[in-house]
């Protein structure tokens, strides 16, 4: 946390933000330095309830229900807090300014006057902001250029995993992750990130591939799944949950014309387990074969992680990483790894873990998955 910083943490409504905050500041809390959580959502019974539920100690933490931004301003000045949480920005407002809280001019000019603030004392300043449906915060880039962090926590509603993301950084790499887990207690760090994503078989199954993927910085195993089935009347349906919609539809392109997969009257469904959202192409083997594994009703071989870019030639394309993914999958007690054939590739660490290569889709596909593929 950097002196004299504003930093916004944006999410969708319940994903978690609120908790995160007041876990960090009391983290950070000791009874010499206060620390300040001004809330603008909940009055200040409904937060010490949080915060107790959340076991978390009063000693240090002081907490305001406060709208009004020259009213916090003041209560700030008295306080000299060493972090201070406003929750949330699109709650505030200032009196001399038209429009109500959450309107683009309220929101900007409040987070300048905490800006302002920050910089003048020294003193970082989270502020957290709602995310609208189409994944903007009060309004597209209104605040992002302003601040100078902007982090957003992320997670699908019905799984119990938060990934905190760098967007923007002005004080150092926008390329980390944080992956938690919700629970009684708030948001806990995710130690083996992992072993949760994998789900809990781990035995080899139709339309399930393991794939390592990176992070931010760090290297994660997760599993793809795929299911085909014929389609009924109408064209058929692609559905990709946590993964790219057109990233599917040129994989399964590339599958119908480069491997030979009669897709065009399939409906196709690619999930990502644990409610993870994927984007970096190094998962596209990893869905390719996912989708034949059903479409052909085969196994991939038995403890089998799979990476590479594909590209529309079928050809499979190097992915930054290699190390680092191989490790993963050695560390997890994988027994094979199927990955791109490459000209020159730095040696990788593959201890007790067979590498097995291929320069197509096509190849892949035949060497990564059982027998039953081949006779098609
Ligand atoms: P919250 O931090 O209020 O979300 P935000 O501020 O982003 O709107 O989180 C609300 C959700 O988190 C709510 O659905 C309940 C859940 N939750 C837990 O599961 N465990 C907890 O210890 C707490 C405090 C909340
Ligand atoms: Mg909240």
């Amino acid at each position: 946390m950097v002196p004299g910083s504003l930093v916004l943490i944006g999410g969708e409504p319940g994903i978690g933000k609120s908790t995160l905050l007041l876990q960090v500041l009391a983290a950070v809390a000791d009874s010499r330095k206060p620390v300040a959580y001004i809330s603008g959502e909940e009055s200040v019974s409904q937060v010490k309830l949080r915060a107790e539920r959340l076991d978390v100690s009063g000693e240090g933490l002081f907490i305001f229900s406060e709208t009004n931004v020259a009213a916090v301003l003041q209560y700030l000045q008295e306080l000299l807090p060493k972090l201070v949480v406003i929750d949330s920005i699109q709650t505030m407002y200032l009196e001399d300014l038209a429009g109500s809280p959450g309107s683009l001019g309220q929101v900007r000019e409040c987070t300048l006057r905490l800006m302002e603030w920050a910089k003048q004392n020294d003193v970082p300043v989270f502020m957290s902001g709602h995310v609208t449906k189409d994944g903007s915060i009060a309004g597209p880039g209104a605040l992002e250029h302003i601040v100078d962090v902007v982090l957003y926590l992320e997670g699908e509603p019905f799984s119990a995993y938060r990934m905190l993301r760098g967007m923007k950084n002005r004080f150092g790499s926008t390329n980390e992750v944080g992956i938690f887990e919700m629970g009684q207690k708030g948001l806990t760090a995710v130690e083996n990130p992992s072993l949760v994503f994998l789900s809990q078989c781990r035995d080899a199954a139709v339309g399930s591939v393991v794939v390592p993927t990176i992070e931010g910085s760090r290297p994660l195993l997760v599993e793809i799944q795929a299911l085909t089935t014929p389609a009924g009347l109408g064209p058929p349906r692609r559905i990709a949950n946590g993964i790219d919609f057109n990233r599917l539809l040129l994989i399964s392109a590339v599958l119908t014309k480069r491997a030979r997969l009669k897709l065009s009257n399939q409906d196709i469904i690619v999930n990502v387990t644990g409610g993870l959202r994927i984007s970096e192409p190094a998962i596209d083997l990893g869905i390719a074969s996912a989708i034949a594994s059903s479409f052909w009703d085969s196994e991939p071989l038995p403890r089998l992680a799979v990476f590479g870019e594909v590209g529309l030639n079928g050809e499979l394309r190097a992915v930054p990483q290699m190390e680092r993914r191989v490790a993963e999958v050695v560390r997890l007690g994988f027994r094979s790894c199927l990955m791109p054939r490459m000209s020159s590739r730095p040696p990788l660490d593959n201890a007790g873990v067979q590498l097995i290569e291929a320069g197509s889709v096509a190849e892949a596909l035949r060497l990564g998955l059982t027998e039953r593929a081949k006779r098609e």
